[in-house]
């Protein structure tokens, strides 16, 4: 079987890649290649930010590298280990909680990393790839292991890699591998005039 067809089914006409993007839990073992992975860490690097602060980094490994990879890993939670194990590299994202131009905190550092991950997303789908974002981790673990400073704060796991056969997954995650994407329409979220009152471009 090979990688399913997840086109999301848009309420109107979107960038390719937007429809394109989604995320895998089975990935193909084949590695990603350095210029690849180096196009998706320079995709993130132009994302808008407040103040151009720049609040993301990244901590990243390949299966290549089995110690680093393994120490990653262990910061994501049981569940997400299981399917992430099999990725050909992964990631945490980390924030700086400060603007590094005067020390006050910054309201959206997990706002602009989300859009450096958003931008990494896109151009991950450009190449071929797809990531995988996790909630699922272990951020104080992550902290300890990878000595991340005070006034940062673990905000989430990427597994990334080519999407790979969905009959490589157990059968539960199988199932969701293969199910149709869904989402809230536009009038749930487009509000105008007052909270809850969608917008006349929301409606279908
Ligand atoms: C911040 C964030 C946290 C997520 N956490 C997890 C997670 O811990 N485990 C998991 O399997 N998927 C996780 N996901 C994936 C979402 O479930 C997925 O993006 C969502 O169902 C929409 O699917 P799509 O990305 O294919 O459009 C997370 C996604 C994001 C953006």
């Amino acid at each position: 079987m090979a990688a399913p067809n997840k086109l999301a089914p848009t309420s109107a006409p979107v960038h390719e890649l937007i429809r394109q993007r989604w995320s895998p839990r089975a990935f193909d073992p084949r590695p990603v290649e350095a210029e690849k992975l180096r196009s998706l860490f320079e995709a993130a690097r132009w994302a808008a930010s407040a103040y151009n602060d720049q609040p993301w980094s990244f901590i990243v490994a390949t299966k290549g590298d089995p110690e680093n990879f393994q120490r990653v890993l262990e910061c994501f939670v049981e569940f997400n280990q299981t399917w992430t194990r099999h990725a050909p590299a992964i990631a945490l994202s980390v924030a700086r909680l400060k603007f590094q131009h005067n020390g006050q905190p910054n309201r959206h550092a997990f706002h602009d990393v989300g859009q450096a991950a958003a931008n990494l997303a896109l151009q991950a789908t450009a190449l071929g790839l797809q990531i995988h974002q996790m909630a699922g981790i272990h951020p104080d673990k992550a902290r300890e292991v990878f000595a991340v400073p005070p006034d940062h704060e673990v905000v989430a796991g990427i597994a990334l890699g080519y999407p790979g056969d969905p009959a490589s997954l157990p059968d539960q995650l199988r199932e969701r591998e293969l199910a149709p994407r869904q989402r809230k329409p536009l009038a749930q979220f487009v509000y105008t005039g007052k909270w809850g009152q969608p917008a006349s471009v929301a409606e279908a």
